[in-house]
Parts: C-alpha cells; sequence; structure tokens
C-alpha cells in the first residue's frame, strides 16, 4: 500500500516535470522582434540554377559552371564512385566553387587525385571528401554547391555549403 503511493507519488512528479519541460519548449521557440529581424536577414534564398544534365558528364572531366551567378566559378564533376555530397544515380556528382578560399585565385581540377589546386600559394582540395583542404594556406574548406537531379537527369544547384571567396553573402 505504502509503496503505491509512492510510485503514484512519482509519476504525478514526473508528469509535472514533463509539463513544465513543455512550457519551457514553447517559452523558448517564441522570439523578440529583434531576433526574428536577425534570424530573417541571415537567411539566404539561394536560386534552383539548372547546371547541366546527367547525359553531359563523362567521368573524371569537369565541366565549367557558375552559381549562384554568373560571377561565382566552379566546376560540376562525375566522379566514379559515391561521394559526399554527391547526388545522381551513381552518387557520385559534386560542384564546388573554384575560387580558392584563400585569396580568390582561380582553380585547376587535377584528374590524377581528384583535387582541386590553387595556383597561388598551392592549396588543394579534395573533392572525393567535400572540398576538404588537404594542404596549404586556405583556412576553410571549399565551398561545394549543393545538387538535385530531377527525374529527366537534370542537376540544379540550389545552394552553398561555405561562404564563396570575397562574399559577405553568397546571394548577392
Ligand atoms: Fe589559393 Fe592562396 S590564393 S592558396
Amino acid at each position: 500500500m505504502k509503496c503505491n503511493k509512492l510510485v503514484d507519488a512519482g509519476r504525478r512528479q514526473f508528469l509535472r516535470g514533463g509539463v513544465m519541460a513543455t512550457a519551457g519548449a514553447v517559452a523558448a521557440t517564441v522570439m523578440t522582434p529583434e531576433q526574428a529581424k536577425a534570424q530573417a536577414l541571415a537567411r539566404v534564398d539561394y536560386p534552383a540554377n539548372r547546371l547541366a544534365n546527367v547525359a553531359d558528364l563523362v567521368v573524371n572531366e569537369p565541366l565549367d559552371v557558375a552559381y549562384p551567378d554568373a560571377d561565382s566559378p566552379g566546376v560540376l564533376l562525375k566522379l566514379g564512385q559515391a561521394v559526399e555530397g554527391g547526388v545522381g544515380p551513381d552518387g557520385d556528382i559534386v560542384a564546388f566553387s573554384v575560387l580558392c578560399p584563400h585569396k580568390g585565385w582561380l582553380m585547376s581540377y587535377s584528374a590524377d587525385d581528384k583535387t582541386l589546386n590553387c595556383p597561388g600559394h598551392h592549396s588543394r582540395f579534395d573533392c572525393e571528401s567535400g572540398g576538404q583542404q588537404i594542404w596549404g594556406h586556405a583556412t576553410s574548406n571549399l565551398a561545394q554547391f549543393l545538387l538535385r537531379v530531377d527525374g529527366q537527369g537534370d542537376i540544379y544547384a540550389e545552394g552553398v555549403g561555405e561562404l564563396i571567396y570575397g562574399r559577405l553573402s553568397n546571394v548577392l
């Protein structure tokens, strides 16, 4: 009998805690007007730009593209095996900015080791690992374009994973 009362008291305490936690969660999602304004400014609306069709790509041959606008050169790649951020039927299609994140030099693709290489100060970025920097002066990874492939095989860029060199916002 005494034991049942203890269990019941414990259950009520537990339920009260749950109600308080829920109330706290609701309070946490209510933003002040200033917070809402700051969040709206931080949000970037990316265009959905068609870059190419899956049929246009040859394994390990870069295709020049630009995203999110003509002043942001990039490269579209079919790497031949599924990789981080890869899309398409084989999960191997990726795209990156070719502006080096160090000082904006234009980089070139090396098919030998599937890297993008900077002639400025020799930074190197691994296209099979989401543009991870593997050598050099840059202090951030390469900006990867976020891709989607539709039912017809058209490849669209719909966002960018890092800040493109020289920009305060990826969308001007
Ligand atoms: Fe590319 Fe300096 S501009 S490493």
